[in-house]
């Protein structure tokens, strides 16, 4: 549907309206004096309300990508986050958060059990950070002079604290392990600018591109357009893997959708550059011929859509890759490459530099001083449930991950089986919606009530799940009916959790159970980020629970004992928290210690979007 731009007076009226929800102006006030000198934050201010009447994305295609809701989410008073965390985070009530002895047995099993699972974590680690292997590494900075991937984010990133997503995807796939789905995602600071970043590893086999290469490079696309973060891609790919050229090229959601979201990303305004480190063959060299600024580096950068080899069968004539689509001819002939540099390191300083022309206001360089948790972020590792049954009151881990331990609490004597308040994480106020127990229709209810108000407020939502994996049978019609009402109030919760339009940051910190999950904003409601602790079980059943095997269908015992084992297997490994994220079912796994460091990194790229001016822009940067 097109977008009609409201008359001039129209727009001079939702201008003063705008201002003064933006709190900038008196009620009085007959017309906006703007100030002759204006601030950082008036002009963000005057630009986004100039903005709010007629910058509307292209609404088909935040539809598409189901994003529409999150539009214009944050808040638009901008007012200094320092000023406020010193008057009010301190008057919070602080959480009691010590572990009592009646907790102390289950404390222990939960901690062996996090030991055992956080060492399989860092093995797994271990294994994805070396690529494609010693050897094929050796192939590719010995022989093809290039940069290892690792290496060449640290040229790229102001600094190497950056975030990586699923770095676990790609492992124990049907088809083989693929470590980091041959693509390492993640968000780093480039000239002091949150971005998103997607960077082939060529020693994955060529760096050539899987299904779940796709996929994570589509949810990489997805969380910059979610917090509309710029996107920079490094490329070095061999194209499609083609043994599975049928699961990657023509649906929906496959390899074209990653040029298709190019040029969408660009119409929204979120510029994206690209650097050319290796090979870009076939589909591959579409990622930097769609991107709006693009270098090419000599001798190691290449781009076309068909190689050498396919050049000699087709007219049995040989041409070396330079001369077929080095970075001279991209520069000089075919204009596919912006910028030519003659190393890598030029390159990335070339790229820094064309993101320093984006003329994007960093974020404030303000430091809020913040209190530390009273209690030790290493005692999360006994509170991490190893089963739903080992679940501990979620307040002992608020406790350590809310700034100095407080947490102004919302109906702390009503639905308990959910915790609902604020609090502040390294500075940023959040609200909470914790699982302490069954989702209840009291607390439901009061979970969609407490949704509601951050919407309203403008406050993002941080979930912290731990859903249980199964709900007593009605053994009366009373129950029948408690039930009934518990699910209608569940899904006036997920109605509340999917319409929110504030940031949501979900971590499976236990369950991911059935449809509770969904109310507890699961993947399938879009959190702009969803993390797992390691000890994260995610399935629809818990198969430790089962004592026969549904619908087995004959009375053979020994049979049934047997499948059972097997079913029982089965279901054991594919709830792990390692087989989700080697999926993308979620962004990464986290250790719990580290819980708060990355939940306030999130926070604040997702304030990053507050400074940008964001004005209409319906096409994409198209190459000349
Ligand atoms: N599909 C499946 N496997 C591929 C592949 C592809 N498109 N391209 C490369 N590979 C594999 C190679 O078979 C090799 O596997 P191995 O390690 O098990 O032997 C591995 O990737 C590395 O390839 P290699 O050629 O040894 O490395 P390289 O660094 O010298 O060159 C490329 C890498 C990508 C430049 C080169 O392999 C190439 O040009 N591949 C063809 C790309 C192509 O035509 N793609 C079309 C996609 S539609």
């Amino acid at each position: 549907m097109p977008f009609l731009l409201p008359s001039p007076s129209l727009r001079a009226m939702w201008n003063t309206v705008a201002l003064r929800s933006l709190g900038r102006l008196s009620p009085n006030a007959a017309s906006p004096p703007l100030p002759r000198l204006q601030t950082l934050k008036n002009r963000v201010l005057e630009r986004k309300s100039r903005d709010l009447h007629r910058g509307k994305q292209p609404a088909h295609i935040l539809q598409d990508q189901g994003l529409e809701r999150t539009r214009d989410v944050l808040p638009c008073r901008l007012g200094s986050n320092k000023a406020k965390y010193r008057r009010w985070a301190k008057t919070y009530p602080v959480l009691d958060g010590r572990i009592l002895s009646v907790y102390r047995h289950v404390f222990e099993e939960n901690l062996r059990n996090s030991e055992a699972v956080i060492k399989r974590y860092s093995e797994l680690l271990e294994t994805v950070s070396k690529g494609g292997g010693e050897n094929a590494i050796l192939r590719h900075t010995q022989r093809n002079k290039k940069l290892f991937v690792r290496e060449r984010l640290k040229l790229l990133l102001d600094d190497e604290s950056f975030l990586e997503l699923s770095p676990l995807a790609g492992l124990n796939m049907p088809y083989g392990d693929v470590p980091a789905a041959g693509c390492l995602t993640g968000i780093g600071k480039i000239c002091g600018v949150w971005c998103v970043f997607m960077a082939n590893d060529a020693t994955v086999k060529g760096g050539t591109i899987y299904p779940i290469g796709v996929k994570k490079q589509l949810r990489a696309q997805e969380i910059a357009m979610q917090n509309r973060l710029l996107s920079v891609y490094l490329v070095d790919s061999g194209g499609a893997f083609l043994p599975l050229q049928s699961e990657l090229f023509p649906d929906k959601s496959h390899g074209g959708r990653v040029f298709y979201n190019e040029a969408i990303m660009s119409a929204m305004r979120i510029p994206q550059v690209a650097v050319v480190c290796g090979s870009c063959v076939a589909g591959g060299a579409y990622v930097p011929t769609m991107a709006e600024e693009t270098v090419i580096i000599d001798k190691i950068g290449t781009l076309f859509l068909a190689g050498p080899p396919l050049v000699k069968a087709a007219t049995g004539e040989y041409v070396s890759p330079e001369d077929l689509g080095g970075a001279k001819l991209h520069s000089e002939v075919s204009g596919c490459s912006d910028h030519f540099a003659s190393s890598e390191k030029e390159a990335y300083e070339c790229i820094r530099n064309a993101i320093s022309t984006l003329n994007y206001d960093p974020l404030p360089e303000e430091v809020i001083e913040h209190d530390s948790p009273l209690y030790s972020s290493e005692e999360l590792l006994g509170l991490a449930p190893q089963d739903y049954r080992c679940t501990l009151p979620v307040k002992l881990i608020l406790s350590r991950l809310m700034d100095g331990s407080r947490f102004q609490e919302f109906k702390a004597n009503y639905g308990t089986t959910l915790v609902t308040g604020f609090g502040h994480m390294e500075g940023h106020l959040v609200g909470i919606v914790a699982n302490n127990g069954e989702l209840s229709h009291d607390a439901s209810l009061k979970g969609s009530h407490f949704v509601q108000l951050c919407s309203q407020r403008s406050i993002p939502i941080l979930f912290l799940q731990n859903t249980a994996p199964h709900t007593a049978e009605p053994t009366s019609i009373s129950q029948a009916e408690a039930h009934s009402n518990r699910l209608k109030a569940q899904a006036s919760m997920m109605a509340a959790v999917a319409c929110a339009a504030v940031p949501k940051i979900t971590i499976v910190i236990g369950g991911c159970y059935g449809s509770e999950s969904y109310v507890m904003c699961g993947r399938s409601f879009s959190p702009n980020f969803l993390f797992l602790w390691p000890n994260a079980r995610v399935a629809l059943v818990d198969s430790r629970h089962f004592s026969t095997v549904p619908q087995a269908g004959d009375n053979d015992c020994t049979r049934d004992e047997s499948e059972l084992k097997h079913l029982k297997e089965k279901l054991e490994e594919e709830s792990s928290a390692f087989y989700s994220s080697a999926r993308l079912w979620d962004d990464g796994v986290i250790l719990p210690q580290n819980t708060r460091k990355v939940i306030a990194q999130c926070l604040e790229i997702l304030e990053q979007q507050k400074y940008q001016v964001i004005s209409p822009c319906q096409y994409p940067v198209i190459r000349m």
